[in-house]
């Protein structure tokens, strides 16, 4: 049977780096259940989120088990000192193609431990082990910036929080027929799953979802604030077809006319179902604030109010990181909307993908060839990442030094009109 990324030993370098210093890398059994609990315990405090109960501890079991699971211990110890796991995830692109994306989570080192290269030999182990498996590319979001670019991730996507004063605005958009309901998560779950699959397939940096990422989006998992408070609305068509959902939360404070919003998620397949969810958002009685979280920064929200206003960005932070690992194989697996032609002199400090290349699109579609033809622009394969998906970042990065030539021209062929989007964390 040949290797998957469930099966793939671990990564020798790694492990023989990690030896060096008296530490052990391994892949945990996800069926032992002392060791995997270990695991998540650990994986927990990395992230200085509350002891596990035993509770969540069998709920996340169930839902993380099918991910490859590695850790480092620093034996006799049975609690890891350093923990990581991943999946290979369809990332959408550009033009609508879902490529397999060795997407990576749970890089954690316990305080104990710190800078003593074990993140540098999870990091490496994951990249050397989905370069093996000819994955092109691996994908993260990150809980700090400056972490992963020198492992050659670049930010490619952007999310927004937004807040609306909803006593400020009115509702300015189209009308919203169809239908909303209150429902639970365990009567629609299906039906939701099949509405987050359209979703993540319909946007350029979503990635289809593990039934433990969409379950989070649904409803509370066993441990979260305020379970009872998390409330699911769901939209269907004038047709009656499911179309968009949003669960949420609602706080109070001194003032019961002056409740607060929390989305926990959005999901809207459609133009139509984007519209009813917001007006029910912005029109709830007894609420003065919605706040929305990990959003696209182009959420048309302004556009839908009477004051443009009472709709801010609060704020925009990088989210998903895209490390390129087979530059012909992520270039040729996304269409562009315009024609061209580019050679791109790709600098890898890791030594996974630099090299020249001829990229060539016609009527979208690209060819990626090696070539020594002098290059029209050159980069390092970070920077690759941050344009890949089509977010407008190539001119701050020519400005910053970290794309030269013809940067320009670079921005032309691989910007999207629709800014990429990754909606949920993992
Ligand atoms: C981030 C974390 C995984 C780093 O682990 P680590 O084993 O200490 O990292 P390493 O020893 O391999 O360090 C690798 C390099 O990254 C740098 N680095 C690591 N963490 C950094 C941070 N938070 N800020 C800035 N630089 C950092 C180190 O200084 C080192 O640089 P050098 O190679 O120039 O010396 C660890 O601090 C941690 O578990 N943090 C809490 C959980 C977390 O934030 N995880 C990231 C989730 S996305």
């Amino acid at each position: 049977m040949s290797e998957t990324f469930l099966t793939a030993p671990v990564d020798d370098r790694s492990a023989r780096d990690l030896a060096a210093s008296g530490l052990r890398l391994a892949l945990v059994d996800t069926a032992d259940s002392a060791a995997f609990d270990a695991w998540i315990a650990a994986d927990f405090r990395g992230f200085h989120s509350e002891r596990p109960t035993p509770e969540v501890l069998e709920e996340a079991r169930g839902f993380l088990a099918d991910r490859r699971t590695t850790a480092v211990y620093d034996d006799p110890a049975t609690s890891p000192v350093g923990t990581v796991n991943s999946w290979v995830a369809p990332l959408t692109v550009p033009g609508g193609e879902q490529v397999g994306a060795w997407a990576i989570s749970s890089v954690t080192v316990a305080p104990t431990h710190r800078r003593r290269g074990i993140a540098t030999a999870l990091l490496g182990s994951e990249l050397r082990t989905a370069d093996r498996l000819g994955v092109p590319l691996a994908i993260l979001t990150v809980s700090e910036s400056v972490i992963y670019g020198r492992w050659g991730f670049g930010p490619a996507t952007f999310a927004g929080e937004w807040r609306v004063d909803t006593k400020r605005v009115r509702w300015a958009g189209a009308d919203t027929p169809g239908r909303l309901a209150f429902t639970e998560p365990d009567e629609y779950r299906a039906t939701a799953t099949a509405v987050l699959d359209r979703v993540m397939a319909g946007r350029p940096g979503e990635i289809a979802l593990s039934p433990y990422l969409a379950e989070r989006l649904i409803g509370p998992l066993k441990g979260s604030e305020d379970p009872n408070r998390y409330r699911l609305v769901r939209y269907d068509s004038v047709d009656g077809e499911p179309e968009g959902f949003v669960s949420y939360i609602v706080k109070g404070n001194d003032d019961f006319t002056k409740h607060s919003v929390e989305v926990v998620y959005l999901a809207a397949a459609t133009d139509a179902a984007l519209l009813a969810l917001w007006r029910f958002l912005l029109e709830l009685d007894l609420v003065a604030e919605v706040r929305a979280y990990t959003r696209g920064v182009d959420e048309p929200l302004p556009a839908l109010v009477s004051d443009v206003r009472g709709a801010k960005l609060a704020s925009v932070e990088d989210h998903l990181w895209v490390r390129i690992l087979d530059v012909p194989a992520a270039l040729t697996a996304r269409r562009y909307e315009r024609d061209g032609e580019l050679v791109l002199d790709v600098i890898d400090d890791l030594g996974f993908a630099a090299g020249r290349f001829r990229l060539r699109v016609a009527d979208g579609a690209a060819t990626v060839e090696a070539t020594d033809a002098e290059a029209d622009v050159s980069l390092p394969i970070a920077s690759l990442g941050s344009v890949y998906l089509g977010h407008a970042t190539a001119p701050g990065l020519a400005l910053a030094g970290r794309i030269t030539g013809d940067a320009d021209a670079l921005d032309r062929l691989f910007r999207t009109a629709t800014p990429p989007r990754l909606s949920t964390w993992f």
